[in-house]
């Protein structure tokens, strides 16, 4: 199994135009339902960082997230990281990074929906202080159609 990559050893910034090759590849292979490049330009308006390896530039992976200033929430979007740099702790620092930009937007919560089958990011959302909140169920005898809503305070 990969070590944790040190903190230093990824560098978080603000995605830029120039990402967006990089970021559609990754969420490709992170996603049945995939966003487009539409939904990817237009998220460079709210908070879209990405995590890369400071020699190289190369992107290990992103996390997308907006604010809704009337319930002062944070929402996170969609985050993703290339299936070659998992359990390295990248998206630990990717969210890390979005909670401190969410804070700094004067935001209290933040709150994310999961897919009940993705155990794996479900863990990670509890690890990172995420409470489920409320179970959604699109069919009742379909798994795959629930999700949860996770919250946690800022
Ligand atoms: C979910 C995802 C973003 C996790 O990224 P990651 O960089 O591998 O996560 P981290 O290394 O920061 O994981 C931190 C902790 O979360 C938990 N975790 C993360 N992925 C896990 C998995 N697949 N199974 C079990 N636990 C997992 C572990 O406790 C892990 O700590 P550990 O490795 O020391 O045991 C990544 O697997 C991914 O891109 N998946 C496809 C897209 C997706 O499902 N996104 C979330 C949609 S809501």
């Amino acid at each position: 199994m990969a070590l944790p990559l040190p903190h230093t050893q990824v560098a978080i910034r603000a995605a830029t135009p120039e990402d967006l090759p990089q970021v559609l590849e990754i969420e490709s292979l992170a996603f049945e339902k995939h966003w487009g490049p539409f939904e990817f330009k237009a998220s460079l308006e709210d908070i879209f960082l990405v995590a890369e390896e400071p020699a190289g530039g190369h992107l290990l992976g992103f996390i997308v997230a907006c604010c809704c200033r009337l319930s002062r929430r944070g929402v996170i979007l969609r985050l993703a990281v290339h299936p070659d740099s998992r359990r390295q702790g990248v998206a630990r620092s990717l969210l890390e990074a979005a909670f401190e930009e969410l804070r700094r937007q004067g935001l209290s919560e933040v709150v994310l929906d999961v897919d009940v089958v993705k155990g794996g990011a479900r863990k990670l959302y509890e690890e990172m202080g995420f409470q489920v909140a409320e179970v959604i169920s699109l069919c009742q005898e379909d798994e795959e159609e629930s999700f949860y809503v996770m919250r946690r305070p800022l």
